[in-house]
């Protein structure tokens, strides 16, 4: 029986989210504390030993992240990523408007490990609301010196959901047009205004403090060994509780939606699961005792992705469904390369023919195709990921093709 978690959720509606004092009286600023204490090895090593795995949807482990960043340079820069550019994903906004100080104190810690004395947040355009409660969160902070020679600035996007990549996001911060940089270099190489830069996650912010404060062993020993932590889910369409739950990584996709979510919607069966947002693979009922991890959900060609769980009941037409989200990746693709921008054009078309009725399996095959391509070929994650929900949809709910062809 999957029950909640709540450990960054710890004091929602608690404490104001502004406010350092208010923080600071339930322990916050503890685990910044604690890394200010530490050499620079021994706080990565810590990290790293705790095992906290990126949560903007890549999952790669955050202390090995901050170790490839150049001791030796004169700048550095962190950066945290509040895009939250997926439908259907709001925990970060949950994050900042129920312990935004936490964020705060994740990134002054990511700080001290760089030796890094600026940070930029860099949030949703349409997330006006939580630009002002940051603001006034860091005036929180810095006044009352938790957050001591460390500055943070907040910049707003634009509404690009290319932006959420983390180069682009780092381009449009410099003021350029929102598109991804080859990479190599990666960002902690050579990232914003060519300094060594750590780009994380809120929610893989918001985690160092406990962790720091606790111990890399209480986290590591929290959920799903190789994905250690807590994760914060926020489910979408036809569920009965259309909300957000934080939960140990462990808890299957079946308690998430049976359980915590209390089922499909208005009594009707369950048809499909897109999990990690509109980029992630649909999963059928046979694959819902899978855990939430992001290896296991790897396991079974899915992403966890940014935690995103989107139901789908019975009467929803699978083709018709994937067809809107071709037209979402249309005209969300930068242009910047070919596979990408011929790719979203050529897959929206093809799916498109399919839905009207006037497709043939031949149709099938070509966008089958065309999403190795791409997988392979196009410059960034939104390129490689525009196919895959068309890409699970044929290998898990092929009848429906068939019927409409
Ligand atoms: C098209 C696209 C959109 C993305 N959007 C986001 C986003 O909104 N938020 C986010 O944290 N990561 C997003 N990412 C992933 C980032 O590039 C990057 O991996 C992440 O911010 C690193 O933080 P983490 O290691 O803490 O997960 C996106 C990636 C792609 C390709």
């Amino acid at each position: 029986m999957a029950e909640e978690l709540r450990v960054l959720l710890q004091y929602a509606d608690q404490i104001n989210p502004e406010s350092a004092d208010d923080y600071v009286k339930v322990g916050g600023y503890k685990g910044l504390e604690k890394a200010r204490s530490m050499d620079r090895k021994a706080l990565i090593d810590e990290v790293k030993k705790s095992g906290l795995r990126g949560r903007g949807g890549a999952g790669f482990n955050a202390g090995m992240k901050w170790s490839f960043v150049p001791q030796d340079a004169p700048i550095k820069y962190v950066v945290c990523n509040l895009d939250e550019g997926e439908p259907g994903t709001y925990k970060d906004r949950i994050i900042c408007e129920k312990n935004a100080q936490a964020l705060l104190e994740g990134m002054a810690i990511c700080g001290t490990a760089i030796s890094s004395k600026q940070g930029y947040i860099y949030c949703r355009g349409e997330y006006p609301f939580v630009v002002e409660l940051l603001k006034n969160a860091i005036k929180s902070a810095k006044a009352s010196g938790a957050l001591g020679d460390f500055d943070i600035e907040v910049r707003m996007g634009a509404g690009a959901y290319v932006c959420g990549e983390e180069t682009a996001l780092i381009e449009s911060i410099e003021g350029h047009r929102g598109e991804p940089r080859f990479k190599p270099p990666f960002p902690g190489v050579e990232g914003l205004w060519a300094a060594p830069t750590v780009v994380n996650n809120v929610e893989t912010f918001a985690c160092l403090p406990n962790i720091l404060a606790n111990g890399a062993e209480w986290f590591a020993g929290i959920g799903a060994t190789r994905y250690p932590g807590t994760k914060i889910v926020t489910l979408t369409g036809d569920i009965e509780n259309a909300t957000y739950f934080e939960v140990p990584t462990n808890v299957t996709l079946r308690d998430v939606i049976f359980t915590l979510g209390g089922g499909v919607k208005n009594g009707k069966k369950f048809k499909a699961v897109q999990v990690g947002g509109t980029s992630g693979a649909f999963i059928p009922e046979q694959n819902l005792d899978t855990q939430i991890d992001f290896d296991s959900m790897g396991s079974i060609g899915a992403a966890l992705g940014s935690g995103a769980v989107f139901v789908l009941d019975e009467t929803r037409d699978i083709v018709d469904v994937v067809t809107r989200i071709s037209k979402f990746f249309e005209h969300e693709s930068c242009g910047k390369c070919n596979p990408c921008r011929e790719g979203t054009f050529r897959l929206r078309e093809i799916m498109e023919k399919v839905n009207a009725g006037r497709g043939t399996t031949q149709d099938m095959d070509n966008l089958l195709l065309l999403s190795k391509v791409m997988q392979k070929a196009a410059l960034c994650g939104l390129g490689q990921a525009a196919p895959i929900p068309i890409e699970s949809t044929i290998k898990h709910f092929r009848y429906e093709y068939l019927r409409k062809i």
